[in-house]
């Protein structure tokens, strides 16, 4: 059941867990709701709390998490208003629900991965690791943030046309040149989630999350 917007916000899902360690902040893609990506995060990681918002900008009818001007080309004041909102909203779903702010991992498709990007890009440490999915770099960060406390699992497509395997290795690039953990992971399908990039986000996670 997703919780309309509230006080915090945004309309969301949020799935609390006993004794969860982890909180899972799931952002969908173009197109997609607070729902999408939930079964996928349950299977990843079953004993993690679930918060899961739907992106405010509407293009077109499908919910995005920011505006864009065409495919790859974006709003960049908007993305940097959207990013800092969504960050208040992971701060006040900690307040409100009280999950631990300190070990939120995020799990973002396409769109939903680019603004964990911009987050990470854009405020630095504000999440404890993100597995991003067919991702991109946001923007060209003017200074560089300190990312050496975050691990990060990158899965992207060889064939991708809508975001091109270039565009994934810059954001691969940035996140290193941040001091960020990055595991990159290459499948040669295009812009979707396989099985064998979730196993291989699976074991990532085992590797950084659950310490
Ligand atoms: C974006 O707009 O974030 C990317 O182009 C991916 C997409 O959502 O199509």
């Amino acid at each position: 059941m997703s919780t309309p917007l509230g006080d915090l916000g945004f309309i969301h899902r949020w799935e609390p867990a006993e004794n969860a360690r982890i909180t899972l902040l799931v952002l969908h893609g173009t197109g997609g709701n607070e729902n999408d990506l939930v079964p996928l995060a349950r299977e990843l990681l079953p004993d993690a709390a679930i918060l899961s918002p739907r992106g405010k900008v509407v293009e077109r009818g499908m919910p995005r998490f920011f505006r864009r001007l065409a495919e790859g080309v974006f709003d960049l004041e908007d993305l940097a208003l959207r990013t800092d909102e969504l960050a208040r909203f992971v701060d006040d779903a900690s307040a409100s629900y009280g999950f631990d702010r300190d070990r939120v991992i995020a799990l973002g498709f396409s769109n939903g991965a680019n603004i964990t990007a911009s987050m990470l890009l854009r405020l630095g440490a504000v999440l404890r690791g993100a597995m991003l999915l067919s991702p991109m770099l946001p923007f060209e960060p003017l200074k560089t943030p300190d990312l050496s406390s975050v691990a990060v699992f990158i899965g992207a497509g060889t064939s991708d046309t809508i975001i091109p395997p270039a565009q994934a290795r810059r954001l691969v690039d940035a996140l290193r040149a941040a001091g960020a953990d990055v595991t990159d992971y290459w499948h040669p399908a295009g812009h979707t989630i396989t099985h064998e990039e979730l196993r291989a986000a699976k074991a990532w996670l085992k590797t950084y999350a659950v310490g």
